[in-house]
């Protein structure tokens, strides 16, 4: 079956309905290698000219699923099956939440968006470090991505992110620090540059394990290259740019509350992560996220600086498929502009 008849199906259900039976299919599929591998052979691209060593580990393409599809790293393994270069799992807190309360994701097919309001809800540290001890390390990347609790006060919040550093530490091959989701209350206001000093320079104090800087699409360029300018001086070893956004005149008929993502915040997003390129290009590990959903801007990403790209909106509504042609059309682009390797046409815009 082809994935726009599987998605006939999943969207006649609740979004959040439909991402429990892709989740449990998944999940089932993970378990077993014959599956894993049939999938492997249909979806997952590679090619010399795609492979980059990041933070000492292979990167296959540069594709990689963004936080927040695999909160509960139950389906590593089946992601990586189906196209992604590598899988952030998350975002987990020390504890178990449920989240807000439900509707919290909604559709708008006419703009392949989506907005959600989910929440952090996530099994908790403890269940999901022990689902990582089984799979880590993999044959492909993990990343774990942080937050905390909605109920720790603000002036404990570091105290989380301390406990989850320590936690996954040795279970994931990158880490990311997530203050830039809408739907923790007050979360975006540790996005300040006293915060971020004190997280970095505290984390780099435990551990070696690369830690990034995950940030909000709504700041000014100015902000966004102030703060990770200041991340990458105390310590951060990269920056995604971008979450979902709560800029709600982009997307028609959107509700006031949630993060809105996919080809919406498309200029968006390049625009901050173009801005934060231009300042830390060739300092730093930079990942671009945020509407991408076509080879082209792939490309235009990476050729702006990015070294490694995550997609989850363009996903939902092009399944395995998209990612497999995206990796396709990046192959035959770097072909087209003669380049040998992706690393040449990594930051070639800006050189
Ligand atoms: C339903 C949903 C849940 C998400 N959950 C998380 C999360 O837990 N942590 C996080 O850092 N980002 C989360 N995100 C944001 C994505 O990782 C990504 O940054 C954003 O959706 C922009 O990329 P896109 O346009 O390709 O979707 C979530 C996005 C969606 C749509």
């Amino acid at each position: 079956m082809d994935y726009q008849s599987i998605k006939n199906i999943l969207f006649k259900f609740e979004p959040e309905t439909a991402h429990h039976i892709a989740a449990t299919a998944f999940e089932l599929a993970s378990f077993m290698p014959p599956v894993l591998n049939a999938l492997q052979k249909r979806y997952l691209v590679t090619s010399p000219l795609l492979e980059q060593d990041i933070f000492g580990k292979k990167f296959a393409n540069p594709l990689g699923i963004a936080a927040g599809f695999d909160k509960n790293a139950t389906m590593t393994k089946t992601l990586h099956a189906l196209g992604f270069g590598y899988v952030e799992v998350g975002t987990v807190t020390p504890k178990p939440q449920t989240g807000n309360p439900l509707p919290r994701l909604f559709r708008y097919p006419r703009y392949e968006a989506l907005q959600n309001a989910m929440g952090f809800n996530n099994d908790g540290a403890e269940i999901i470090k022990k689902r990582l001890e089984r799979i880590y390390p993999a044959d492909f990347p993990i990343g774990v991505n942080i937050g905390k609790n909605k109920t720790t006060p603000q002036a404990k919040a570091l105290e989380d992110y301390r406990f989850l550093i320590e936690n996954f530490k040795d279970l994931a091959d990158y880490l990311v620090v997530n203050i830039s989701s809408p739907n923790t209350p007050n979360l975006r206001d540790l996005q300040n540059e006293q915060f971020i000093k004190d997280l970095f320079i505290m984390a780099k104090d435990i551990t070696s394990t690369p830690i990034l800087l995950k940030i909000a699409p709504d700041m000014s360029p100015e902000q966004a290259v102030n703060l990770t300018a200041t991340a990458v001086e105390a310590g951060a070893d990269g920056i995604i740019a971008t979450n979902t956004s709560i800029d709600y005149s982009l997307l028609k008929g959107a509700k006031d509350f949630g993060g809105i993502s996919g080809k919406v915040i498309k200029d968006k997003s390049f625009a901050i992560f173009k801005e934060i390129a231009k300042e830390l290009f060739g300092k730093t590990v930079l990942v671009s996220v945020g509407g991408i959903e076509s080879a082209e801007e792939a490309y235009r990403r990476i050729k702006a600086g990015a070294n490694l790209l995550q997609i989850y909106t363009a996903f939902i509504y092009g399944g395995p498929k998209l990612i497999a042609d995206i990796n396709k059309g990046l192959i035959e682009a770097l072909q087209k502009d003669g380049y040998e390797h992706i690393s040449q046409a990594v930051g070639a815009d800006i050189r």
